[in-house]
């Protein structure tokens, strides 16, 4: 059957990691992220609404030992970190994990990697965008007294009409991102310092009225309670591998992106860590508890006044914008790679004036605008999660395809295989197996919609039909 042959032969065919370095290399997207840029980005992307909100959801269901929970979910994140540390000191190109599937298990694991990436990137600033309204709410209510109306405050399923602060969060992220990158990760930076500097302040502050009484029982629910928080402070984790987007924009990528991923999961647990341990210790898991309770009420409580809560509501403002911005900007740049393979439009990778992908960004930030608009916030995250943990599990697996296929290609950091990998997919396979039917359910329809896209539209306009002979692709255009 030489016809079936030829199709699985198309579906499975590799982008040459020669051939998308040599993409990478021909970038014009400008090169100006130095290491201290990347970190930013990867610690912008990450420490948000995790830290600020998940945890006062998490902390019921593993008592105190909610500590222990982000150590869990770390040590799932680290896994995956070190594939995708090897990964992008190798293939050093802006589309992260799409593009590392892509060079190791061929054309189809990589489109539905890249669609995937859709929710963990997409998705994920819609709702990121979701919680920076409802700060942004609690905010004004606090300083000047007056909060915007429901209607005009949340999604039409919770008896608003529009979110209107959720949207206008992601256009004005969507401005500085037209902006040009150099400008987008000067704001990254000064924002991700700004955030980490009220979480320090509020572990100062905690750390004066940490009592260990408010430690004991330290694990209620034992380590089914811890697990169950695991999986939801994993939430959390997402976004270290922003840097990873980031290949064709950082001056020394080999050396820079592995360092860059590390070091920023080190600072992230390490403020995870700190914030909990503290915020559990200054009042109890009944303080810090609750959908209703938050960091800066556990302040409040604390020292009895309000001006502290209000410094770190104002902080968490600032931090969730920031996250809206590099995950935004990730997400972006995962498509500039998607169309250039030709799996999507073309008119997606075209750069303009500001050398970044003009088109690209506003589509990007107008369907991200309107999702954040008209969604509510719980029913973006699990979505989120599960894309994030198929396109985790599949870098994984990449990388250990990429060591039998290409052992003597150059890699700056190296993983320990096949013990790492092999853990990292077994943490991803762990945690799905946890996910709710129904969230499998929507990803199962979410998957179904990419395979006709892929086969309505990029298998035949793949530009490795260019270079595969025998293959009958239909010319490139721009669509
Ligand atoms: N890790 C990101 C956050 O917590 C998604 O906001």
């Amino acid at each position: 059957m030489p016809g079936l042959a030829r199709i699985t032969g198309s579906l499975l065919r590799t982008k040459p990691v020669e051939q998308i370095a040599a993409d990478g290399e021909h970038t014009a997207l400008r090169r100006s992220m130095g290491l201290v840029s990347l970190i930013a980005l990867s610690v912008g992307a990450t420490l948000g609404t995790g830290i600020f909100v998940v945890l006062g959801e998490a902390a019921p269901l593993a008592g105190p030992a909610v500590v222990i929970s982000f150590v869990v979910a770390a040590l799932a994140a680290l896994f995956s970190a070190l594939s995708y540390a090897e990964l992008a000191g190798a293939v050093p190109v802006s589309g992260s994990a799409y593009s590392y599937t892509y060079a190791t298990l061929g054309e189809i694991v990589a489109w539905v990697c890249g669609w995937c990436l859709l929710l963990e990137y997409g998705v994920s600033v819609a709702a990121v965008a979701v919680g920076w309204g409802a700060y942004l709410n609690e905010f004004l209510g606090s300083t000047v007294g007056w909060r915007i109306p429901d209607a005009l405050s949340s999604a039409p399923s919770e008896g608003g009409v529009v979110n209107l602060p959720a949207a206008v969060v992601v256009l004005i992220a969507t401005a500085v991102l037209l902006e040009g990158v150099r400008e987008s990760a000067r704001v990254t930076t000064i924002t991700t310092m700004i955030k980490i500097a009220v979480l320090v302040f509020f572990v100062i502050v905690a750390v004066t009225a940490f009592d260990s009484g408010n430690l004991h029982p330290f694990a209620p629910a034992g380590v089914a309670g811890i697990t169950s928080a695991a999986s939801m402070v994993f939430f959390s984790f997402i976004g270290f591998d922003a840097a990873s987007t980031a290949g064709e924009e950082a001056r020394n990528p080999q050396r820079d992106l592995p360092r860059a991923i590390i070091i920023s999961l080190g600072i992230v647990t390490l403020m995870y860590v700190l914030v909990a341990l503290t915020a559990v210790g200054a009042s109890g898991i009944d303080g810090v508890g609750g959908s209703g309770a938050s960091l800066a009420t556990v302040l409040e409580q604390v020292t009895g006044k309000s001006w502290p809560a209000t410094i770190l509501a104002a902080g968490a403002v600032v931090a969730i914008a920031s996250v809206v911005l590099t995950v935004l900007y990730g997400q972006t740049r995962i498509l500039v790679s998607m169309s250039r393979d030709g799996l999507m439009p073309r008119v997606l990778s075209r750069v303009g004036a500001k050398q970044v992908p003009t088109t690209n960004i506003l589509v990007v930030g107008g369907v991200v605008a309107v999702l954040s608009a008209l969604i509510p916030l719980g029913e973006l995250v699990n979505a989120t999660n599960i894309g994030t943990l198929v396109s985790f599990g599949l870098v994984n697996v990449g990388v250990l395809v990429l060591r039998r296929t290409k052992p003597d290609l150059p890699r700056t950091f190296r993983t320990l295989v096949p013990l790492v990998p092999v853990l990292g997919v077994g943490m991803c396979v762990y945690l799905l197996a946890h996910l709710p039917g129904v969230t499998w359910l929507a990803f199962a329809l979410w998957s179904a919609v990419g395979l006709v896209v892929y086969f309505g539209y990029g298998r035949r306009r793949s530009a490795l039909n260019r270079v595969t002979s025998g293959e009958s692709g239909a010319p490139d255009s721009d669509s």
